[in-house]
């Protein structure tokens, strides 16, 4: 687990596209899970101002670690969000952009979207892997849409399964902890003050860190980074 903890929000922004840009340049091809959420659109926002070249774009495949099951122009819509602060603003190839279809049946597109998985991305030992995966933390520790109350969803044996909201009881399709774990890094941007005791009992290891799906992200053969602003890591002691 490598910390990158920046003074701000925007320093984080910035710290995280510095080096998603030194990985975009160091490879081929990428494939990318992004996350939803309103932390990636400042990422996204400085992303779109670096102003990659068309030919940085045609290298990357954009794919969702979760989506709500919604349609793609519902305010909620993950894609929405990214076409909004990202995709309108880059130059990137239509067939590079992997959505998942919340507008689907939900069982069935989490069948689809594992499909779309193992015929799109290299096959690394018998499963789909990811280069990057992006995730978010919400403050009850859950990331992409696994859930604390649905913990269990991480060992399914499924690359994608439908959650459901705690709250709100809106079904949603994400990614699980197999491919999570398989992908070859794994970047959480986790920025306020709200995030911080769960950030500090993760990354110490204490409390109720073990009840927190972000905590199990681990992944086997992959890199770990944790980019937070001062104010997420504020209740770490362990660094
Ligand atoms: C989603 C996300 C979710 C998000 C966290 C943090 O669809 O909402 O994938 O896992 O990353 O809830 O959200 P914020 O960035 O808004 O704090």
């Amino acid at each position: 687990m490598q910390l990158k903890i920046s003074r701000t929000k925007q320093q984080t922004a910035e710290a995280f596209t510095d080096w998603l840009i030194q990985l975009i340049g160091s490879q081929d091809s990428l494939h990318i899970a992004l996350s939803g959420g309103s932390t990636p659109k400042i990422v996204f926002d400085e992303l779109a101002s670096r102003h990659l070249s068309k030919n940085d774009w045609q290298k990357v495949h954009l794919y969702w670690g979760d989506e709500r099951c919604v349609s793609p122009d519902d305010p909620e819509s993950n894609y929405k969000m990214t076409v909004e602060y990202l995709l309108s603003k880059i130059e990137i190839p239509e067939e590079n952009i992997h959505r998942i279809k919340g507008e689907n049946d939900p069982r069935q597109e989490a069948e689809r979207y594992t499909q779309v998985l193992r015929e799109k991305l290299p096959i690394i030992d018998g499963l789909p892997q990811f280069d990057l995966i992006i995730l978010g933390m919400g403050d009850d520790g859950h990331t992409a849409s696994i859930f604390p109350y649905e913990i269990g969803l991480w060992n399914a044996d499924q690359l994608c399964e439908v959650a459901e909201h705690p709250n709100t009881g809106q079904k949603r399709i994400t990614i699980t902890g197999r491919i999570i774990n398989h992908a070859d890094n794994v970047a959480f941007l986790v920025t306020g003050e709200s995030k911080a005791e769960k950030v500090g009992e993760i990354v110490d290891e204490r409390g109720g860190y073990k009840s927190y799906p972000a905590n199990l992200v681990h992944p086997l053969n992959g890199n770990l980074f944790w980019f937070l602003d001062e104010a997420a890591a504020s209740e770490i002691t362990s660094q």
